[in-house]
């Protein structure tokens, strides 16, 4: 499963690609906004820091004007893939910018049909917003599951992106079901790697290698 950061802090993002873990980032404009920074700075740089995709969202809202802002955010960086709302407008501009090669991820995704559309767009990736249904008492682990059941069934080549990742249940439960990328926070990547018992163990390992009075190097 690749793993994309979800942040438009360019620290973390530095910090977390020089792990090597990192397959892209994803933003949106409430990250930017959190940034505090100007938009298209802050995607340049982003995309200096990693050779994956970068998304970046456009805010228009009619297909023609989407595209529009599409044509002026790719000519930032070859990596960059354009965020567009699962609207029918969102939908229609998939299918121009996807037609004409460029990468595409449809965001706020919560049904499976709209899944399905987004495919049928020719979409790069796909965003179900996991968090967000779980907000709703609605299973969003679900959703991926039958995402990926769809895709399978007629072969569709986008990618399940996982999305609105809020714990490592996610993580782990999004590659259960199969999906192929999971955008997560920071401090989630962080915690993925932490366990107790690690710590213990390693604890009593260095405790006896003390104990040995050698050095390795
Ligand atoms: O960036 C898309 C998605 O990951 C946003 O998640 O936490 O705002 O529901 P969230």
């Amino acid at each position: 499963m690749k793993f994309f950061v979800d942040t438009a802090d360019t620290n973390e993002i530095r910090e977390l690609a020089a792990t090597g873990l990192i397959d892209g980032v994803t933003t949106n404009p409430s990250l930017i906004v959190k940034s505090g920074r100007d938009f298209k700075e802050v995607i340049a740089e982003i995309c200096e820091l990693t050779d994956g995709p970068v998304s970046a969202e456009v805010t228009a809202l009619e297909a023609d004007a989407m595209v529009a802002e599409a044509r002026e955010l790719v000519k930032i960086a070859k990596n960059v893939c354009i965020k567009l709302p699962l609207t029918i407008d969102g939908l229609k501009a998939c299918k121009i910018l996807t037609d004409e090669g460029y990468m595409v991820n449809v965001t706020l995704c919560f049904s499976a049909n709209q899944a399905l559309l987004a495919a049928k767009a020719g979409a790069t990736f796909i965003s179900p917003f996991i968090g967000r249904l779980d907000d709703m008492n609605i299973d969003g682990m679900e959703l991926i599951e039958d995402i990926r059941i769809i895709y399978d069934n007629y072969g569709f080549e986008t990618e399940i992106l996982a999305a609105s990742i809020r714990t490592a249940n996610h993580v782990k439960q999004s590659a259960m079901a199969g999906s192929d990328v999971a955008t997560i926070p920071p401090s989630v990547i962080k915690g993925l790697a932490k366990h107790p018992l690690t710590d213990k163990g390693l604890e009593a390992f260095l405790a006896d290698w003390a104990k040995t009075g050698q050095s390795i190097l």
